[in-house]
């Protein structure tokens, strides 16, 4: 997508050929600032302190770290140990294990002195599948926009409520939920998104927002606890959001709140789609409400809100009383029963184990 007008990735390969660029997402909206990886506790530090986020950006992050670690190091040893490194990180995404896996079985079998080469060859092109797979699953997710937009009197936008990132920013390019709002809006769809802040780290606010202006898609930021007001006043005509994990039943997990929209969404009859890789998918799991595990991240995240001041200082200040006890589980999953309908790279399907087994037959009844 583009950035004050110049095309740009989440992630791409530095002028010299080995080093590795971020965008640094824990400073958005106030700056728009890069960083550079230049092996693999770099790119463990940057997945676990949310430098990058974003199951999809999670998985080509980690593609990356096993081919930096590859260049300090290709031995069965290193290459055991960049994966351990970079599965530490975070729990719950599971592109994550998901690009590691496809790693250990490209690389384990070479030569020790092949595997820099190919784990680079690798990384990029994970990246280039990212950004097709998301494109496509813009092209579905488009079709049932579209068909929301014939039936809408003639001016009114199609109204799309989404929660957390799941825009370009947490995947290569494109993003999940917000790539077929993307090409809504470049088709000319009048699309409006209302967008969850999406506490306790507001990557509505600061990521999704930022994204939609950017492109220039009409948009509203809202607290988290709007929705469910907005959707029974007729304001929303769809809820669109992305997955860090779902299971073979389709179970659903995502940020922290999705749950709370999608039973909002239930009770106003109000479709409610998850847009996702392939690479989402867990289909090892058969009951992703009791078995996806959810990361429980610093209660300094729920304490403390980044913002800038009226004399234009950036500053992180504290929101609770000293001493009060925090949780900050950073998930939740919304079950099947709730999903209308799942967008993926081979088309719609319901949140059904029988649906997803039927798209992704190769992978059905496997254990990762
Ligand atoms: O904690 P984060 O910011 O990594 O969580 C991201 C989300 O929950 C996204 O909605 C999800 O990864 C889908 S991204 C295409």
């Amino acid at each position: 997508m583009n950035v004050n007008g110049v095309p740009m990735r989440t992630i791409w390969l530095n002028d010299d050929g080995w080093s590795v660029e971020i965008i640094d997402q824990t400073i958005f909206p106030f700056s728009f600032e890069t960083l550079t990886l230049r092996n693999v506790e770099d790119c463990a530090r940057a997945i676990a302190d949310m430098y990058v986020r974003g199951a999809p950006l999670i998985g080509a992050t980690a593609a990356y770290g096993m081919a930096l670690a590859m260049r300090d190091d290709s031995s069965d040893a290193a290459l055991a140990h960049a994966y351990e490194t970079l599965h530490a990180t975070r729990p719950t995404a599971i592109n994550l294990k998901w690009a590691l896996d496809r790693f250990k079985a490209v690389l384990t079998p070479l030569p020790a002195d092949e595997r820099m080469i190919n784990a680079y060859k690798h990384a990029a092109l994970l990246c280039d599948e990212d950004v097709a797979v998301n494109s496509t699953i813009g092209d579905y997710g488009l079709a049932l926009i579209n068909d929301i937009a014939k039936d809408k009197a003639p001016g009114t936008p199609v109204n799309i409520l989404t929660h957390c990132n799941a825009g370009w920013l947490a995947t290569v390019d494109w993003g999940t939920a917000t790539s077929p709002i993307y090409k809504a809006h470049d088709m000319g769809i009048n699309v409006h998104v209302w967008v969850d802040e999406t506490r306790p780290r507001n990557q509505g606010n600061s990521l999704t927002a930022w994204e939609l202006g950017q492109h220039g898609v009409a948009h509203h930021v809202i607290v988290d606890n709007a929705g469910g007001h907005l959707m029974q006043h007729g304001q929303v005509d769809m809820v669109l959001t992305g997955t860090d994990r779902t299971s073979a039943n389709g179970d659903v997990c995502n940020k922290i709140g999705t749950y709370l929209k999608a039973l909002a969404a239930r009770d106003n009859n109000i479709p409610f789609y998850v847009a996702l890789p392939s690479s989402t998918i867990d289909f090892s799991l058969h009951d992703g409400v009791a078995n996806i595990p959810i990361e429980e991240r610093s209660g300094t995240e729920v304490s403390h809100v980044l913002g800038r001041t009226a004399d234009g200082k950036v500053q992180t200040m504290q929101i609770t009383p000293d001493g009060s006890p925090l949780a900050n589980p950073a998930f939740d999953v919304t079950p099947a029963r709730l999903v209308s309908g799942l967008i993926t790279e081979r088309g719609i399907a319901a949140a059904t184990t029988e649906a997803l087994a039927a798209l992704f037959p190769e992978r059905a009844g496997k254990t990762s």
